[in-house]
């Protein structure tokens, strides 16, 4: 068996900043209630003219990630591509980014878990480097989420929330004993799959989209969540799956250098470090200026601290996301 590591981070946000402020001139909200409920100030919004964006986004992200770990498109054995905003209704993203990054015929896997979409990929990745069928792979997250969002006060509980962006690792094989991905551990629980999801179109109802009526439908096209049941289960899987990794690898959260949880919320990352009684300096968060990006949350948070240059050599990372499935996941990496 061999081993796993990131040997390149990449990530691309779009230029159109959204603030807290920009959200009360077209909706009752505000600031003050933004930041004191989540802690975010601001998300990038991918313009709707731009057609193709969660793989064009994914696109970029890619190559920053290619550039850094120094190969190129040739090198890469496969994609594996999470995300829940995909370009069409099928064939997933995947296959577009493949075809922009001319990769011939080798395979792009699309991953549906969301937030934790990142990790599950991760998992899928590695278990395919380890076994030998592959040597290099692509790992993305990609979201375009604001043109589901009702951007009206109807929708105000779930658009203040989201925010668009993509992150990317080259993810290869090493026989380096004990560093890369030490493991991962992925977890769901589908009785909750409405308590955070998005009902059209699916052939759970009428399989498509009628426009007769769209208004009256609002329940049905944008996101709905009981934030409440959400925020519950998110504060207790989260450092849950973070035990278990701890414990599979004989370790404990003191031997965490930095904590990557998902960004869902400030408040709920708040309390997961606290339930792990991890200091300030070893928790890292960034939805201020990003808001949740889903599935790009975490390759954009491994981006973010490999241009601060404080990735380094020997330090151990834990990884953690909950979200809609419900899904929720952890990894642990020693760089
Ligand atoms: O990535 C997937 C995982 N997602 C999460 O983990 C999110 C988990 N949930 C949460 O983070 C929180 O539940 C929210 C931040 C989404 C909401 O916070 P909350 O404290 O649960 O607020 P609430 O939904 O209970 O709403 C409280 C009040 C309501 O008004 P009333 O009924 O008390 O008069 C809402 O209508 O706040 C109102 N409200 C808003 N007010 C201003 C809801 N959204 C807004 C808004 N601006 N954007």
């Amino acid at each position: 068996m061999f081993n796993s590591k990131i040997t390149g981070i990449g990530h691309y946000v779009p230029d159109t900043i959204v603030t807290n402020h920009d959200l009360e001139k077209i909706m009752d909200t505000s600031d003050e209630w933004i930041q004191e409920r989540t802690g975010i100030k601001e998300r990038r919004f991918y313009k709707p003219d731009e057609k193709g964006s969660t793989a064009k986004m994914a696109y970029k992200a890619s190559l920053m990630a290619m550039e850094r770990a120094k190969v190129t498109a040739d090198d890469i054995d496969a994609i594996v591509f999470a995300t829940l905003s995909p370009d069409y209704y099928f064939p997933g993203s995947g296959v577009l980014l493949q075809d922009m990054l001319k990769m011939g015929t080798k395979p792009a896997i699309d991953v549906r878990a969301q937030c934790s979409g990142f990790i599950y990929s991760l998992s899928i990745a590695d278990q395919f480097i380890k076994t030998g069928m592959y040597k290099r792979m692509l790992v993305i997250g990609s979201e375009t989420q604001n043109i589901a969002l009702d951007m009206t006060t109807r929708g105000r509980g779930m658009a203040v929330l989201f925010g668009d962006g993509a992150g990317a690792v080259v993810l290869e094989r090493t026989e380096e004993k004990g560093k890369g991905i030490l493991s991962t551990h992925l977890f769901s629980q589908g009785e909750y799959a409405d308590a955070l999801c998005i009902r059209e179109p699916g052939t759970n109802s009428s399989g498509k989209i009628a426009y007769e009526g769209i208004d009256e439908k609002h329940e049905l096209i944008h996101p709905q969540m009981d934030g409440q049941l959400v925020f519950k289960n998110a504060i207790t899987r989260m450092p849950e799956a973070t035990m278990t990794a701890l414990a599979a690898n004989n370790l404990t959260p003191d031997d965490i250098d930095m904590f990557l949880p998902h960004q869902a919320n400030l408040r709920i990352s708040q309390m997961v470090q606290r339930f792990l009684k991890l200091p300030d300096e070893k928790v890292y968060n960034n939805i201020q200026k990003y808001g949740n990006t889903t599935a790009a949350t975490l390759p954009i948070l491994l981006s973010d601290l490999w241009e601060q240059g404080r990735i380094k050599e020997g330090q151990l990372f834990a990884l953690a996301a909950f979200g809609s499935g419900f899904t929720w996941a952890s990894a642990l990496i020693r760089w």
